[in-house]
């Protein structure tokens, strides 16, 4: 049905998966109930986020309960930048199977182009001015062919990456066996990337929305590496909630609509259950092309997770996030 996008393999991804960044432990098992319960069967997760024990113990609860089938389920996990190495994709996506409590994902994502060192005990590797130490070493192609080895291997139905450039896309697919299935991406009304998204799209490459909403959380998370950042609020848009009103919808349900309206899925967050229930309650309206256009001419440039917490990250050799506060 159209709740789906199917992949360039012919796999299936729901439209709407509930992003978990920023969830604590307490509130992730509650959320991620809350959020089966509400009929999401798309989560997305990562390492980096720190919560896939606490989404495995609670998928265990659902499937050993029969409430769910597995293969009702689209769970999407990240090789993180710390693991960005060939040799380091298949113990990783062991350790995340491990923490899931799953024999497979869905799909298998390379988190970031990019890559940071780490030292022994886990924290990463600073230099003397405090900015991350970053390997200038990485090749995409060749954790490709890794990646490539995990559907073989039956560890991931699918692959693909994350925060990749149009650039970076183009290079893998002239390099691979296995054609990248999606690359998740910030993307909302005010960050459209539209170059990127059309190449992805022509190419079959499906594309998923990250901070869909916008991300507010990261205020808190920039905070915490000493960032004072303005941040922009999408839903209170006049022309976002002018839509929202014509359509007795919210203007977080538009956001959503616009998303899936052109082609692409979306992953919004909330720990909150009517939020949860909203945001995947937007399969009964649709947006005019008029009103399709309106959001489009909305573009600003404007990147909210623009991994400036990773201070020196833009030192890296494939690091290529150009937006309103990096050089
Ligand atoms: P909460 O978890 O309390 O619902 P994004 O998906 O772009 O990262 O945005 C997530 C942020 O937006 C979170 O702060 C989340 O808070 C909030 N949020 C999620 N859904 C909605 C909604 N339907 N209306 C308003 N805020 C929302």
């Amino acid at each position: 049905g159209d709740k789906y996008l199917t992949f360039n393999n012919g796999q299936k991804m729901p439209l709407i998966g509930v992003g978990t960044w920023q969830a604590s432990d307490e509130e992730i098992e509650t959320a991620i109930d809350a959020a089966l319960e509400a009929g999401y069967r798309h989560i997305d997760t990562a390492p980096v986020y720190g919560n896939e024990p606490a989404i495995g113990r609670v998928l265990k609860r659902w499937l050993d309960a029969g409430k769910v089938k597995r293969e009702e389920l689209f769970i999407v996990t990240k090789l993180p930048p710390i693991s960005n190495r060939p040799h380091e994709v298949e113990p990783t996506i062991k350790k995340s199977l491990a923490d899931l409590q799953l024999d497979y994902v869905d799909l298998y994502l390379i988190h970031t182009p990019f890559t940071l060192n780490i030292n022994e005990d886990g924290s990463f590797k600073v230099d003397a001015e405090g900015l991350l130490e970053v390997d200038p070493t990485t090749n995409h192609a060749a954790i490709w062919v890794e990646m490539e080895k995990l559907v073989e291997k039956g560890l991931a139905k699918s692959i693909g990456v994350s925060n990749f450039s149009k650039d970076q896309v183009a290079r893998l697919l002239k390099n691979c066996k296995i054609r990248p299935a999606n690359n998740q991406i910030e993307h909302h009304v005010y960050l459209q990337q539209r170059d990127l998204v059309d190449f992805c799209k022509a190419e079959n490459v499906s594309v998923t929305a990250y901070s869909p909403l916008g991300s507010k959380g990261i205020a808190a998370f920039n905070a915490g590496a000493g960032i004072v950042r303005d941040l922009p609020d999408l839903m209170d848009i006049p022309e976002v909630k002018e839509i929202a009103a014509a359509h007795g919808k919210s203007p977080a349900q538009v956001l959503l609509r616009w998303i899936i309206d052109t082609g692409l899925c979306a992953i919004p967050k909330s720990t909150n259950p009517a939020r949860l229930k909203q945001n995947l309650d937007v399969f009964d309206f649709k947006l005019s092309d008029e009103e399709v256009a309106k959001l489009l001419a909305l573009d600003k440039n404007i990147r909210v997770c623009d991994f400036a917490f990773f201070h020196g990250v833009e030192r890296h050799p494939e690091f290529t996030f150009k937006n309103q506060y990096t050089k």
